[in-house]
């Protein structure tokens, strides 16, 4: 078990690292709580949940919306909470991000925590503050950047994923270690099946590390003013995948680095081989690096993505492994360089 500190200046938050469900308690001891969850957590784990109300939303991003929103606000309306109960999601992304943004607009902010129940929300969503809901096909558009008080990682809740959700979140990992991180990338490619038998005590060490470069990212520019991009390396390309061929997160940001780090060997940032060795540990964790992309959609997507600047684009290009640099592209340039792109898939 071990703690990190996110300072931030929305608060601070103990994220605690292989810290049982039930230790969930003694974060709220004598507060009113509500907790969001979703239906499928809630059949899974209901059983092991604090006492005090739970609403139960559907499962999946089609609840990310204001309608859900209302919803959870009447529910905390009935329960009578004030400022000093507390809000906890105990589930994925989507519910993490929605019991966030309820509990930080609720009579101005009422305290929160999370536990993250899926990977993906334990080595990204449940950490850095953001929160929001989605608003007609673009996502979260609506939101707010405020941290959680607490982040309990209860590594035993992995075990009912399907091992499919699993890898997803070693995408973001392993974008991690690319960014900032060489000898977690190092440590993932020489034990890639003992961490993916979800053994405790290696994941513990791996998620600390992990977690320690959006820590380092998120301290120095916690609303994304401009460092913060770093974080979105794999995602310029792989939020036109996700969107365009309907892959799951995971997949397209896989999807996404194999092709923007074949975008950095052809600014002459990052050697060819290292594509390949960044595509042979994606294939180990068990994701895709491979799609027949459409281009005239993806660059499509591209164009409506919340990171382009008239007729440029943000992107990260790596120098290496471990390091990155933010960098802007013009989307006609994107759009050449498309079909050579596509040969690193
Ligand atoms: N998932 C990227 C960020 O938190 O900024």
């Amino acid at each position: 078990m071990r703690s990190l500190i996110l300072e931030g200046l929305t608060g601070t938050t103990a994220i605690e690292l292989g810290f049982p469900f039930s230790s969930i308690r003694e974060y709220c001891s004598g507060k009113r709580l509500a907790v969001i969850t979703d239906s499928t957590v809630y059949r899974l784990h209901g059983d092991s949940f604090p006492e005090g109300q739970t609403a139960v939303l559907g499962s999946g991003e089609f609840s990310k919306n204001l309608g859900t929103v209302g919803e959870i606000y009447e529910f905390f309306l009935s329960q009578e909470l004030d400022r000093s109960s507390c809000v906890v999601g105990i589930g994925g992304g989507v519910v993490c991000d929605i019991a966030g943004f309820c509990a930080s607009t609720y009579l101005r902010g009422v305290p929160f925590g999370y536990v993250p129940t899926t990977f993906l929300a334990q080595v990204d969503a449940s950490v850095g503050g953001k929160n929001g809901v989605n608003l007609k096909s673009y996502k979260n558009l609506i939101g707010t950047f405020n941290q959680p008080q607490f982040v309990l990682c209860d590594f035993k809740l992995l075990r009912t994923l399907p091992e499919k959700e699993v890898s997803n979140g070693f995408a973001e990992v392993i974008k991690h270690a690319l960014i900032g991180n060489s000898s977690l990338f190092s440590q993932l490619e020489e034990n890639h099946e003992r961490i993916m038998s979800l053994d405790e005590d290696i994941l513990e060490e791996i998620v600390n590390a992990s977690l320690q470069v959006k820590i380092e990212v998120v301290s120095q520019d916690e609303k994304e003013n401009g460092y913060r991009r770093i974080l979105n390396f794999g995602h310029t390309i792989g939020h036109g995948v996700e969107k365009t061929l309907g892959l799951s997160h995971g997949e397209s940001v896989s999807i996404g680095m194999v092709m923007e780090a074949g975008l950095s060997a052809m600014k002459g940032k990052l050697y060819p081989k290292t594509v390949g060795r960044i595509k042979g540990i994606l294939e180990n964790f068990g994701l895709s690096v491979k799609a027949s992309l459409d281009k005239v959609a993806l660059i499509d997507a591209i164009w409506k993505d919340k990171k382009r600047e008239d007729d440029e684009i943000h992107c990260v290009l790596l120098e290496g492994i471990g390091s990155a640099k933010l960098d802007r592209i013009k989307i006609e340039e994107l759009e050449e360089l498309f079909d050579d792109l596509c040969e690193y898939c």
